[in-house]
Parts: structure tokens; C-alpha cells; sequence
């Protein structure tokens, strides 16, 4: 049994002012025609064959934003809905959003393979996708916690490292994780060429990742569980007790219990690499990366009218956007902001966010 997993309580400030804390960017539409979050599900609910079965997905949000998961979850349904929807009362990070949706799976009496994934993320080749996380699911039904490696191109920080032991295997053991290496480590990392980045989804038994939070940090695991025996329901959604959650410490899963897990002998950890045109929209410039562009390497969405433009986006919202004589910038107008940034400045659009939160 499979119980696909929706991460989405992520506030994505990186791509304002597209993205606002009461719309983040899974959520948006930012190429295509579906959000990155929609995009998700998608992925998720082609995961059954033959000696799979899939469930309804169980998507863990924030409670600012639960019309929006429902509501896009009904629109790629055709109108209906089976999804669970989790709601915190406020980001605790990943670790404790990926156990309130293990106990939640715990619940109806099986240990199903939890396939937990971002909200944030973009695939090209959904074939290539399906037939690793497969692969990912039979490694994990076996007890491994299984997680899917990207061949890295730059020495990005943003991400996790894996070592792993390519023995031949679909799933490789790992050997080393390091989570958002600095810059001079990511690019040993890369010159190194043996290292994979983690794709940020966690393939698992639902017993297994309980148990090694457990291990690893049992002051979480208490904690979740006290916020989720703490419950209350309705007819769309389940609400974790509110002080409770509250005390439960943040973290990720990558700290928490990824870069621990290597050498230990009670935890398999293991590696699925997946070569499937992945891609993480963290911020503008991946956005560009992944746009259709004209000869010229320029990427519009929306009312946007350019002369002698190139490697430039314009995403406009709400007003037409002219531009002349630009070369690798960003351009994103909406109706009551607009940023224009040097494309290979992307990062640093976070800086302006922090700004305006010390302002209000
Ligand atoms: N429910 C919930 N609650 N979801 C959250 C929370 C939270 O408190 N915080 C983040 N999320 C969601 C985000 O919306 C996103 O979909 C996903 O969890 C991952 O969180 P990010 O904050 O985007 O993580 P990251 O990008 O810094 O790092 C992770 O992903 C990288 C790949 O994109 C790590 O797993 C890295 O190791 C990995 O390389
Ligand atoms: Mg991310």
C-alpha cells in the first residue's frame, strides 16, 4: 500500500512578489497551466500499477491556506476530492508535517509506504519519474528509507548532498548526506562528481520514519504526537492540538534524521538516482530555466512587449510590461508591487521580504 504525501506549508519568499505569505509559490501557476502543488499531485496519482496500490493523497498545510489546497486539489479531481488535508497552525518545518501524516497513516491499521514529497518542484519526463519512485516504494517495502538523488550541474547550497555506494543495485546505500553545504564544499562536492543532490523526497514505511525520529529525536516525536492525540476533525480537514503544536521543535527532516542516518546499522538508508528533467522553482532564475523561451532566450508570461531583450523573464500580472535593451534580468509586476532584479541575483529577493516583514 502507498499513501502519497503533499509537503506544502513552505512560504517560498524567494519568488516575491509572485509569492505572499497568503499565496506561496506552490500554489502559483508559474509555467504551464497547473501550480507546482497541482503538478505534485498529478505526479503522485500515476504511481499505481500492477503490484501497487495508491491511496488518496494526504496533503500537510498550513490553516492559512486550506481553501487553496482544496480548491486546487477539486479543480485537477474534475469537482471531488477523497485528499486528507492536515493543518497546522503555524510552519514547524518538514520533520513534523512528514509524522503528523505517518501517525495519520498509522491510523487505519496498515504500515503503508509513505512517498513524501515538496509542493515546489517541477519534473519533465513523468515516465522517468514514476518508474524511479517505484523502484523507490520496493526498496522502502523492504525497510529502507529511500531517497531520490539528482545529478548536480552547479555548486548550489541550497540543497543536500548524497554520497552513495553504487553497488549496482536500483538503490544504492548512502553513505554520507550533508544538508546545505556551504559554497567551497558544494563545489568540492561537484568536482568530486560522486555526489548526488537529495530531490527533497522521502520514500518510507510509515513505522520506519516514526522509528528513527524516534532514535534521532525523540523530543519531536513526543511532541507530535501529543499535537496529533490532541486532534480535532471535520468534515474536510484534521487540526493537530494548537498548543501542542506549538511546543513541537522545528526542524527538517534532512537535519533531523537524514544526516544522521548514514553508518548506522539500524537504519537502511538508500538511493533511487532519478534523471527525469527535475527541477526545484526556488527561485526566479530556476522559474526562467524552465520557461519556454523564444530564440533569444527571453520567457513572458502575461502582457509583456520586448525589444532587443535577452535571457530575460517578464511575468506580469496585471498592467502590460514593455522592456528595451535588457540582458538577463527579472521582471515580475503584480498589482500592488514589482520587482526588477539581475537574473543571477535571483537568491537575494528574499532579502527584500525580510525587509518589508521588519517594516510591518
Ligand atoms: N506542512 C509543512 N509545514 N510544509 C512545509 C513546512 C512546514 O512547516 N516547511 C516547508 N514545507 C514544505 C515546503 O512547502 C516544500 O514543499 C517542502 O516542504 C520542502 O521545504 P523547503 O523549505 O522548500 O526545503 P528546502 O528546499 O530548503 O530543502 C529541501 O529540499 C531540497 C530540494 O528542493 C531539503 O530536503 C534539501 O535536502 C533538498 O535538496
Ligand atoms: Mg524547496
Amino acid at each position: 500500500l502507498v499513501q502519497p504525501v503533499i509537503i506544502a506549508g513552505g512560504s517560498g519568499t524567494r519568488l516575491w512578489p509572485l509569492s505572499r505569505a497568503m499565496y506561496p509559490k506552490q500554489f502559483l501557476v508559474l509555467q504551464g497551466n497547473r501550480s507546482l502543488f497541482q503538478q505534485a499531485a498529478g505526479r503522485l496519482a500515476d504511481l499505481a500499477c500492477e503490484d501497487l496500490t495508491v491511496t488518496a493523497p494526504t496533503v500537510v498545510g498550513n490553516e492559512e491556506h486550506r481553501f487553496l489546497v482544496l480548491d486546487q486539489l477539486r479543480e485537477v479531481a474534475g469537482g471531488q476530492t477523497a485528499a486528507k488535508v492536515l493543518l497546522e497552525p503555524s510552519g514547524r518545518n518538514t520533520a513534523p508535517a512528514m509524522t503528523l501524516a505517518a501517525l495519520q497513516a498509522g491510523e487505519q491499521g496498515a504500515d503503508p509506504v509513505l512517498v513524501v514529497t515538496p509542493a515546489d518542484q517541477t519534473v519533465t519526463d513523468e515516465a522517468a519519474f514514476t518508474e524511479a519512485v517505484r523502484q523507490a516504494v520496493r526498496a522502502a517495502a523492504g525497510g529502507a528509507f529511500v531517497i531520490l538523488g539528482i545529478r548536480p550541474d552547479r555548486p548550489e547550497t541550497g540543497f543536500g548532498y548524497i554520497r552513495a555506494d553504487d553497488t549496482g543495485e536500483a538503490a544504492h546505500k548512502v553513505l554520507q548526506f550533508v544538508e546545505k553545504p556551504d559554497r567551497a564544499t558544494a563545489e568540492r562536492y561537484l568536482a568530486a562528481g560522486s555526489y548526488f543532490w537529495n530531490s527533497g523526497m522521502f520514500v518510507v514505511r510509515a513505522s520506519v520514519w516514526l522509528r528513527a525520529l524516534q532514535q534521532f529525536r525523540p523530543d519531536i516525536a513526543a511532541a507530535t504526537q501529543a499535537a496529533w492525540a490532541a486532534r480535532s476533525a471535520d468534515a474536510s480537514f484534521v487540526r493537530p492540538g494548537k498548543a501542542e503544536f506549538a511546543q513541537i521543535p522545528a526542524e527538517s527532516v534532512d537535519y533531523a534524521v537524514l544526516e544522521k542516518c548514514p553508518g548506522r546499522a539500524d537504519v537502511e538508508i538508500r538511493m533511487v538516482p532519478l534523471q527525469a528533467g527535475w527541477s526545484d522553482l526556488g527561485a526566479w532564475d530556476a522559474v526562467w530555466q524552465v520557461s519556454d523561451k523564444d530564440g533569444a532566450g527571453n520567457a513572458t508570461v502575461g502582457d509583456a512587449l520586448m525589444r532587443d531583450c535577452s535571457d530575460t523573464l517578464v511575468h506580469a500580472t496585471s498592467r502590460l510590461v514593455g522592456a528595451v535593451g535588457l540582458d538577463n534580468v527579472v521582471v515580475v509586476e503584480t498589482s500592488d508591487a514589482v520587482l526588477v532584479a539581475d537574473r543571477s541575483r535571483s537568491q537575494d529577493v528574499k532579502h527584500i521580504v525580510g525587509e518589508l516583514q521588519q517594516r510591518s
